[in-house]
């Protein structure tokens, strides 16, 4: 049997897993999911749940697939829990279903490079939303975006990736950076920062039901959790490495690039006076879109910051559909283009209602970040937890030099406080679950 890949260095696993991670959750959910959710109260439950919950959820993902070394599904015949299985197809059906919405945004994002490059939107940014967003346009967008991705992990991406990533991740930084720094400027943005940053603390007990899963359900999807990516991603590491460093460095990277995004929509949304609890998700590409048409190079910026988010959402796309395709490849011996090009197909039609109409988009999205993938998370959390117990403490310790206690406090948290706060999480999105817009 031939020796099984690993990452080229540990800062190659860093990057693919914070590439995986920042994407459209961080710069297209975190900001309209905040501005539904009561603005800074959201953010700080958020803020919570990274640390709270998501951080040890990742370790969680990380040590199964360290500890297995192979795909998400078959983790658990190697780790010699059969039954166990099922979480790693929630997982992998769930990014599968994610990636069908997914891929219209990103549909989006292409429109809006060249909507940028021509300065379609400048004139009227709210209305070029509402026409690009829905209908045949989107639908062939979606196909381009979908096309792209599938190119992309049918041709292979261990180089392409490592390499992008590195390119990409500070670009968005700096970018990010520049449009914050903007933003400080515009007349009228700092009601955008009150609502950003002063929290309502009663707004938070008032309406945990609704406030406390979107918030969970945001820090597991920012984190690219429960989808199975951080399982597979983990697999490939062989060294021993210290998955505590690694995994505090994901998170943290990954909740400043959503917080700047923050830092750019509000100001600009409250400075433009669109009102932000209709802005939903066309919130980023209405404020931001409106910013550009008032800056000087507002047409080479559009095309740069959208061709960041492009970059962004694609190292996303990609390690969802890497997921499922690397399973297939395992265990079907169906080639590697001919299974990204089928799932890719099936993608395509099952995005298509999104595509027609947001509402379906809002429905996929509920569906897979408050359901699908909490009731994910659990699973993993239950098996970490309960189930491995001492063998995972073993793994996790593996390259920390240490750290008896703090793997302490990791297991017995996941055992206690994160199985409690996702299994709640998972209760209070089933009573919030609507039904389909049909
Ligand atoms: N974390 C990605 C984002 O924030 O856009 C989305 C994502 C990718 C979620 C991969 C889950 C995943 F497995």
């Amino acid at each position: 049997m031939s020796e099984r890949e690993t990452w080229a260095t540990r800062l190659g696993f860093i990057l693919a897993s914070v590439g995986s991670a920042v994407g459209l959750g961080n710069i297209w959910r975190f900001p309209f999911q905040t501005a539904e959710n009561g603005g800074a109260a959201f953010v700080v439950v958020y803020l919570a749940a990274v640390v709270i919950i998501g951080l040890p959820a990742l370790l969680a993902e990380f040590v199964i697939g360290r500890r297995a070394e192979v795909n998400a599904i078959t983790a658990f015949d190697r780790l010699d829990r059969q039954n166990w299985k099922v979480i790693g197809a929630i997982g992998i059906f769930a990014g599968f279903w994610t990636l069908s919405y997914y891929s219209v945004i990103g549909g989006w994002v292409i429109r809006y490079v060249y909507g940028s490059a021509t300065g379609a939107y400048f004139g009227s940014p709210d209305g070029y939303f509402g026409t690009i967003s829905t209908g045949l346009d989107a639908v062939a967008l979606h196909l381009l975006f979908m096309t792209v991705t599938v190119g992309i992990v049918a041709f292979g991406i261990e180089d392409g990736i490592e390499k992008a990533t590195k390119l990409m991740v500070p670009s968005i930084v700096v970018l990010m950076l520049g449009l914050a720094v903007y933003a400080v400027t515009l007349p009228g943005g700092g009601e955008g920062y009150a609502f950003f940053l002063s929290p309502d603390v009663s707004a938070i007990v008032a309406n945990y039901r609704s406030v406390v899963p979107a918030a969970v359900g945001q820090a597991l999807f920012s984190l690219s959790l429960g989808f199975s990516v951080m399982i597979t991603y983990a697999s490939y590491i062989g060294d021993d490495e210290n998955l505590g460093i690694d995994g505090v460095s994901i998170a943290a990277f990954n909740t400043f690039i959503g917080v700047l995004a923050g830092f750019v929509v509000f100001p600009f949304l409250f400075a433009q006076g669109v009102d932000v609890g209709d802005a939903g998700p066309g919130a980023v590409f209405v404020s931001v879109a409106t910013a550009l048409g008032q800056l000087p190079f507002g047409r080479l910026l559009g095309v740069v910051f959208f061709g960041v988010v492009l970059i962004a959402a694609l190292s996303s796309a990609i390690s969802l559909l890497e997921v499922v395709v690397s399973y297939v490849v395992d265990n079907y011996r169906f080639g590697r283009t001919r299974t990204a090009v089928t799932l890719g197909a099936v993608l395509f039609v099952v995005g298509v209602p999104s595509a027609m109409e947001t509402a379906w988009l809002g429905w996929f999205d509920a569906v897979a970040v408050n359901l699908l993938l909490p009731i994910a998370a659990l699973g993993v959390v239950l098996f970490v937890g309960w189930v491995m117990g001492g063998d995972a403490l073993d793994e996790v310790r593996r390259g920390t030099g240490g750290a008896e206690t703090l793997s302490m406090v990791w297991l017995w948290s996941l055992r206690t406080v994160v199985l409690v706060a996702v299994g709640l999480t998972v209760y209070l999105s089933l009573l919030k679950l609507s039904a389909p817009p049909l």
